[in-house]
């Protein structure tokens, strides 16, 4: 028994001696980094011109049908050569990607939906572009075109393929295709003057004529103007329709057949 009573400090000193000596060497080693949570890649989409095939992760948008306009105006020339791009709501970063490929200095992407912010990021990592691309995350709370850009920051180019239905989104996958009161839309409209660069442009895709519409009759109000680079007739086409309609927004008169 006398025995025992002894040996037992002598044990919980083992113990003790385990635990701080353990202790101690986790000190030592980095701390293990918390990581956000994980997205389920659902596709891979290969896209003409990229080297590798774009993922897309779960719950994040995916029709390039949408903006192919856009892409074969973004791939022109050296139209983006050198010069920097604001995309609202880049979805997996298709049209980001298309501007770094482009020859883009600087790319700025901004997206509600963090499994969007997440994808963006991926696929510039994958293609190699991540240095030349800052992602932003938008705030459900303060969901304005420009809200993280900070009131000084210009861009030559300004692109977006918004939401396109004027309606409440009930999930954070909505926010891809509805824009209650064409809020989004209003803020683009309402940021172009302070955030485009002297000669910039603006160009947004709208496959639905009552956004195109709205933005034709809502530019005016703040001195802009547009241009549809589209063949087709509004007054022939269905109310939602593909490919989206390539509209070219600018603080001045732009002369037709240009692109800068
Ligand atoms: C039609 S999808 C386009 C995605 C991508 N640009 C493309 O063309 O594949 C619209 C994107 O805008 C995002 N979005 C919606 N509201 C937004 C907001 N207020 N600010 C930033 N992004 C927003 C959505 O999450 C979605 O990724």
């Amino acid at each position: 028994m006398r025995m025992t009573i002894r040996r037992i400090p002598f044990w919980v000193a083992i113990l003790l001696s385990a635990i701080v000596g353990l202790w101690l060497g986790l000190l030592g080693r980095p701390v293990p980094v918390l990581e956000g949570p994980r997205y389920r890649t659902v596709a891979h989409h290969a896209v003409r011109g990229f080297p590798r095939r774009l993922a897309q992760y779960e719950g994040v948008f995916w029709e390039p049908r949408d903006t192919s306009m856009l892409r074969r105006l973004i791939g022109k020339g050296d139209v983006f050569e050198d010069k920097t791009v604001l995309e609202i709501g880049a979805g997996t970063g298709l049209l980001s990607l298309c501007c770094l490929q482009a020859g883009a200095r600087r790319v700025i992407a901004t997206d509600i939906n963090p499994a969007a912010v997440a994808n963006t990021r991926y696929n510039a990592d994958l293609l190699g572009y991540g240095k030349r691309l800052a992602v932003r995350r938008v705030s459900r709370r303060r969901p304005g075109a420009f809200s993280v850009v900070k009131p000084t920051e210009k861009f030559h180019y300004i692109i977006s393929n918004p939401p396109w239905e004027d309606r409440k989104p009930r999930t954070i996958e909505e926010y891809a295709l509805c824009d209650d009161n064409f809020d989004l839309l209003r803020s683009i409209l309402a940021g172009l003057k302070t955030h485009l660069e002297p000669g910039g442009r603006a160009y947004l895709v709208y496959g639905c004529v009552e956004a195109v519409e709205y933005v034709q009759r809502l530019a005016p109000r703040h001195d802009l103007h547009v241009r549809l680079l589209d063949n087709r007739r509004l007054d022939e086409l269905p109310e939602v329709f593909l490919p989206g309609m390539l509209i070219e927004v600018t603080p001045e008169p732009s002369m037709p057949g240009t692109t800068n």
